[in-house]
C-alpha cells in the first residue's frame, strides 16, 4: 500500500517542498522508501530517492533544491522486493524521457518484466511500479500518442494499482487507476493527483474523483477524464470538500479501527489475487507438505489465526499443524524440533519480541521457518526462508483487524492449495464480508445499550468458529477494559458455568455445521438465567434458544468463520465507546511489542 503525488504548475518553479509536504500526508500509510521526480523546461527528469523517512530523505537528497513544471513524489511500502533505492519510486524508462510512479500490486509484474527486458529495455529493478512505467514506454516506443500508449498498457497490467506518469517535452501529467484510490484536485494555476485525499487538502479543496478504468489527465489549467476502454471524454462535475483534516485521514470514519475494519472486503480481494499470481505459494505449500512437524507460532490475535489455520489445514488439506503460542514454543517444542520440520511463524509487524524469540530457537535447532507478515523489510520478513505478505497496508489502530481477517484469509488458501481444491470460493469473499458488515452493523448496534455496563462476558466456538470465539474476546477485552474470556463451548460446562447469573452475557460463535452442539452450550446457559447471544446463519434452532441471534448471511462453512469475525469486531469498536473509550488506542498497550 504506497502513495503517490503529482502536481502540475504554470511555470516552472521549485516543488520540492511541495511534494515533501504531499509525501507527508501519505505517511500515515506506513512507507519504507520515498522517491522524487520533477520535469524541468529544458526536457530533462531531476530523479532523488531512497530507502528511509520523508524528511531524512529530503534532507539527504536535498529535494528542497528541485525545480520543474510537473512533480511526483512517492512512499513506496513494499509487498514484494525489499526496500532499496533501486525498487524506490518513482521509475524512469528504458532512455529516460518517461517518468512515473505507482501505488498497489501488478500481480503479473515477473511475467512483464521479462517481456520487458526481451524486448531490449532496461529494466533497473524488481519493482512493479519500473513495469507501469515500460508498459507504457513499450507502446510510445511503437509510435502512440500517450493516451494511447496508456489505455493499451492498462490492459497489461494485471492487479490493483494507481499510476501517474509524466513525459518529457510536455507540460502534462497522466494518471490511471484500476482497484486502488484516485483523486484529483483542481486548484488555481494548478492541478494534482494523488492516492490520498490528505496530500490534496493543503493546494485545494475542490476535487474530482476518479474511477476504475479512467485516465486524468492534468494540465496547469484544468484536469480531463477519458475512458480506457476507447479514449472518450468523460464529463463529471467536480465537488468540494468540507470534511476536516483529520476526518479525511481517517477515510470520513471517525477512528482508525472503524475504517480498519471497513477495508477488509478490500484487503481480502486484494490478497487473493496477489495469492494466485505469487510464485511463492507453491514453494510453500511444498515445504509445509514435506515437513514432518508442522508448527504455527505466533501471540494475540496472529495466534488466534494460527488456530484457525491449523483448523483449515487439518480440514482442507489432511494435514496436522500445531498451533502454539510462541513463547511457549521454547519449551514445549524447541527441544524437540530439527530439520525435518517447519514453522510458520504469523505476525503482523514482523517485529514481536516473543515470535523473534521463538524463531531463533527454531533456527538454532536447523528448523525450517516461514513467515506470514504484514510489514515488509520487518524481521520477521527477514528472517524467514519464504514468506508470504499479508498486504494490507499499514494497519493504525492497535486492535488488529484486517490483518486478522487476511492471516485467515492465507491459511485458507494455503490449505487449499495444499488440499489440492480450487480457490474459487475466495472469490466470492470480498462480496460476503461487505453483505456482513452491511447486515450486522444495525444488529450489532441494538446490543450495545444492554451490554455497555457487562463487566464480564465470555465468547465461545467450536471447530472453525473456536478461534473466532477467542479473538472476539480479545477484541472485547482490549477495547472495553472488560473481563472477556474465549472459550471452546464445550469446555464452559466444566467451570465457567458457575459464574453465570440473571443476564450474564455469553456470545455463541455456531458454525453452520456445529449449531446442535452449540444449542446445547446455549440452553446450558440460558437455563441458569444468562443471555445467550448466537452469531450464525439465519437458523430456527439459534432463533428458538438463544435471546439473541446477530444474522451472518449463508456462506461455505469454511468462509463463515471470516464472516463471523466482524460482529465481534463491530460490538467490540461500539462497546468500547458506548464505555467512553478510544478504540484505537487502549490505555496500556502498544502495537508492536518488542519486550519480553
Ligand atoms: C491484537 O489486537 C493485539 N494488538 C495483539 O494481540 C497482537 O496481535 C500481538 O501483540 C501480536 O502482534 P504481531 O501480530 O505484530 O506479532
Amino acid at each position: 500500500m504506497c502513495g503517490i503525488f503529482g502536481i502540475v504548475v504554470e511555470q516552472e518553479q521549485p516543488l520540492g517542498e511541495i511534494l515533501v509536504e504531499a509525501g507527508r500526508r501519505l505517511s500515515y500509510r506506513g512507507y519504507d522508501s520515498v522517491g522524487c521526480a520533477t520535469l524541468r523546461d529544458d526536457g530533462t527528469i531531476d530523479l532523488r530517492k531512497d530507502v528511509g523517512k520523508i524528511d531524512a530523505v529530503a534532507e539527504r537528497l536535498r529535494f528542497s533544491e528541485m525545480v520543474g513544471r510537473r512533480g511526483i513524489v512517492q512512499l513506496r511500502w513494499a509487498t514484494f522486493g525489499s526496500p532499496s533505492p533501486a525498487n524506490a519510486q518513482p521509475h524512469i524508462d528504458s532512455d529516460g524521457d518517461l517518468v512515473g510512479a505507482h501505488n498497489g500490486n501488478v500481480v503479473n509484474n515477473v511475467e512483464l518484466r521479462q517481456q520487458f527486458i526481451a524486448e531490449g529495455m532496461t529494466v533497473r529493478s524488481t519493482n512493479d511500479g519500473e513495469s507501469c512505467v515500460h508498459a507504457v514506454e513499450r507502446y510510445v516506443d511503437r509510435g502512440d500518442d500517450m493516451i494511447t500508449a496508456i489505455r493499451r498498457a492498462y490492459n497489461d497490467l494485471e492487479g490493483d494499482y494507481a499510476f501517474v506518469i509524466g513525459r518529457v517535452g510536455e507540460d502534462t501529467l497522466y494518471a490511471f487507476k484500476k482497484g486502488s484510490g484516485l483523486v484529483a484536485g483542481i486548484a488555481a494555476g494548478a492541478t494534482c493527483v494523488s492516492s490520498d485525499l490528505p496530500s490534496i487538502l493543503p493546494l485545494t479543496r475542490r476535487i474530482l474523483r476518479v474511477r476504475d478504468g479512467e485516465i486524468v489527465i492534468l494540465r496547469a489549467d484544468g484536469v480531463e477524464l477519458r475512458r480506457v476502454e476507447d479514449g472518450s471524454l468523460i464529463e463529471r462535475e467536480s465537488e468540494e470538500i468540507t470534511e476536516s483534516m483529520e476526518m479525511v485521514e481517517k477515510g470520513g470514519y471517525p477512528h482508525f479501527m472503524l475504517k480498519e475494519i471497513h477495508e477488509q472486503p478490500t484487503v481480502a480481494g486484494e490478497l487473493f489475487r496477489l495469492l494466485e499470481a505469487s510464485p511463492h505459494v507453491e514453494q510453500m505449500v511444498t515445504r509445509m507438505r514435506e515437513a514432518r512437524h508442522l508448527y504455527l507460532v505466533g501471540c494475540g490475535t496472529s495466534y488466534h489465526a494460527c488456530v484457525l489455520g491449523s483448523v483449515y489445514l487439518a480440514r482442507l488439506a489432511g494435514r496436522p499443524a500445531v498451533p502454539v503460542l510462541a513463547p511457549q514454543f521454547i519449551p514445549q517444542y524447541g527441544p524437540t524440533v530439527g530439520p525435518e520440520d517447519v514453522g510458520v511463524f504469523v505476525s503482523q509487524s514482523g517485529e514481536t519480541k516473543d515470535v523473534l524469540n521463538a524463531l531463533a530457537v527454531a533456527r538454532q535447532r536447523g528448523m525450517g521457518v516461514l513467515g506470514l507478515v504484514n510489514v515488509i523489510g520487518s524481521t520477521l520478513m527477514n528472517e524467514s526462508e519464504r514468506y508470504l505478505p499479508l498486504a494490507c497496508g499499514y494497519e493504525i489502530s492497535v486492535p488488529a483487524t484486517k490483518t486478522f481477517m487476511n492471516q485467515g484469509v492465507a491459511f485458507l488458501y494455503l490449505a487449499l492449495r495444499m488440499g489440492g481444491h480450487s480457490t474459487a470460493i475466495l472469490a466470492n469473499l470480498p462480496d460476503l464480508l461487505e453483505e456482513t458488515l452491511k447486515r450486522v452493523e444495525p444488529q450489532v448496534e441494538k446490543l450495545v445499550p444492554d451490554l455497555a455496563a457487562a463487566d464480564d462476558l465470555y465468547c465461545l466456538g467450536y471447530g472453525l468458529t473456536f478461534p473466532i470465539a477467542l479473538e472476539g474476546a480479545l477484541k472485547l477485552k482490549e477495547v472495553t477494559y472488560t473481563h472477556c474470556e474465549g472459550m471452546l463451548s464445550t469446555e464452559f460446562k466444566h467451570g465457567p458455568l458457575s459464574a453465570v447469573y440473571e443476564g450474564y452475557p455469553v456470545i455463541f460463535v455456531a458454525g453452520p455445521e456445529d449449531v446442535p452442539l452449540l444449542v446445547s452450550g446455549i440452553n446450558e446457559t440460558t437455563c441458569r438465567g444468562g443471555r445467550a447471544i448466537a452469531v450464525g446463519e439465519e437458523d430456527e434452532r439459534l432463533r428458538a434458544n438463544a435471546n439473541d441471534l446477530i444474522v451472518l448471511p449463508p456462506s461455505d462453512p469454511v468462509l463463515n468463520p471470516l464472516l463471523a469475525t466482524l460482529p465481534l469486531q463491530l460490538l467490540s469498536y461500539r462497546l468500547s465507546l458506548a464505555r467512553g473509550y478510544d478504540p484505537d488506542f487502549p490505555r496500556n498497550l502498544s502495537k508492536t511489542l518488542t519486550v519480553d
